[in-house]
């Protein structure tokens, strides 16, 4: 996801990939088939996990055709299996992702039924193998999605409220803000609770894909299920109760059910203190980090967005000494109320809303909070 690569490039270095390079929304790097099964089941802010065949460079859709023959299917697609392909594409050989999709299939069904006397069928709802290709002008990579299903999707969230966060972006902007599974942790703006669930998932090292049915990667013609209970075991030992205090709340009481409902295969989640409540009407305890996702008034609308940021800010000050916010907003307008200054301001993308990620530290009395603060943008 755009702004969390490093992120998402720290993970894969604590799981010992190597060569890893950054790259716009997304990150390259090698590895063995244990680690290619634990960045599906254990990297929390991978969206999906690919695995490259072949690159070409193209200049027309008939070489396209060509390039995609050029692979050995019946390696990758067995007798009986079902596909689908997932085409990104840039420049000017296509006008249309879905035309490059149908020819990748035409090639691939072309080749098997020709040398191997199968056709294999497409399913686009729960095909055992996919492919996905990604053609950019001239350069075209064909891989093997070993996820299946976009990551984010880890099957623990049964309801959602009002504008739920993204479980990889959630995810994401916890570990950007340093957060060490140890400081007590505050979501009380929770909504259906993404911030919540994958913070208890961190601090008691529950694998983000535990919920996980199944990954595509199972599927593959080449899989090692020992190998995979072997990842799979050694994570769920490492399940532990976690160290932080942990609280989260909204005001609305069908945001709290949810939140109660989502969390409910999760282990410890017992430790979790939820409750309905005003977050106007708080006070925090010191060395607490705070996650605010307010409404900004595009998905969630607000009456008086500035006042109410306004009074956010002023809770803040006035109860929450000693402790450290962060705050995702998409209303720059409504942040100019704010009545405190950001010692970080990180720029990420909100599903398509450009947003900001701002940390407040509160200080009693230290450090003298600036009115009105002027952006610069
Ligand atoms: C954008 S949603 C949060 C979504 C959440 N992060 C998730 O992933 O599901 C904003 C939430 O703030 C809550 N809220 C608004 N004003 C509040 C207040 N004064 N105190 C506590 N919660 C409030 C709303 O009820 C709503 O659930």
């Amino acid at each position: 996801m755009e702004g969390l690569e490093e992120v998402l490039a720290q993970e894969l270095r604590d799981l010992q990939l190597t060569n890893i390079n950054l790259l716009k929304r997304g990150v390259e790097c090698e590895g063995n088939w244990a680690q290619l099964y634990r960045c599906n089941y254990q990297v929390r802010t991978a969206v999906r996990v690919l695995v490259p065949l072949k690159t070409f460079e193209i200049e027309t859709q008939d070489e396209f055709y060509d390039a995609v023959r050029t692979i050995r299917w019946s390696n990758y697609i067995a007798e009986g299996q079902t596909f689908a392909v997932r085409s990104t594409i840039f420049g000017e050989i296509f006008s249309n992702s879905l035309f490059v999709t149908y020819r990748c299939k035409d090639a691939i069904v072309d080749q098997l039924s020709g040398e191997h006397d199968y056709r294999p069928n497409v399913d686009l709802e729960q095909p055992d193998i996919v492919i996905n290709v990604h053609l950019h002008k001239t350069s075209l990579s064909i891989a093997l999605d070993s996820s299946g299903k976009s990551l984010h999707l880890r099957n623990y969230k049964e309801r959602s409220y009002k504008a739920p966060l993204n479980e990889v972006f959630a995810a994401g902007l916890i570990k950007l803000s340093g957060w060490d599974g140890k400081q007590r942790f505050y979501d009380p703006m929770c909504g259906s609770g993404t911030f919540t669930t994958e913070a208890l998932m961190m601090a008691a090292n529950i694998p983000s894909g535990k919920f996980v049915e199944r990954f595509s990667f199972e599927n593959w013609p080449e899989f090692y299920p020992e190998i995979w209970e072997g990842v799979k075991g050694a994570a769920e030992a490492a399940i532990q109760p976690p160290e932080a205090e942990m609280f989260a709340g909204d005001i609305n009481r069908y945001a709290v059910r949810d939140l109660r409902k989502n969390l409910q295969k999760l282990p410890y989640k017992e430790q979790i203190n939820i409750k309905e409540a005003d977050f106007l009407e708080s006070r925090g305890i010191p060395g607490s980090v705070v996650y605010l996702n307010p409404p900004y008034d595009k998905r969630v609308q607000i009456n008086n967005v500035k006042e109410f940021y306004k009074l956010i800010s002023d809770t803040l000050k006035n109860g929450w000494q000693d402790s450290d916010a962060w705050i995702l907003s998409g209303n720059n307008q409504a942040m100019k109320s704010f009545r405190l200054k950001p010692s970080a301001k990180i720029n990420v993308d909100n599903g398509g809303i450009p947003a900001k990620f701002y940390k407040y530290e509160m200080y009693k009395g230290t450090r003298k909070p600036v009115k009105n603060e002027k952006e610069s943008e």
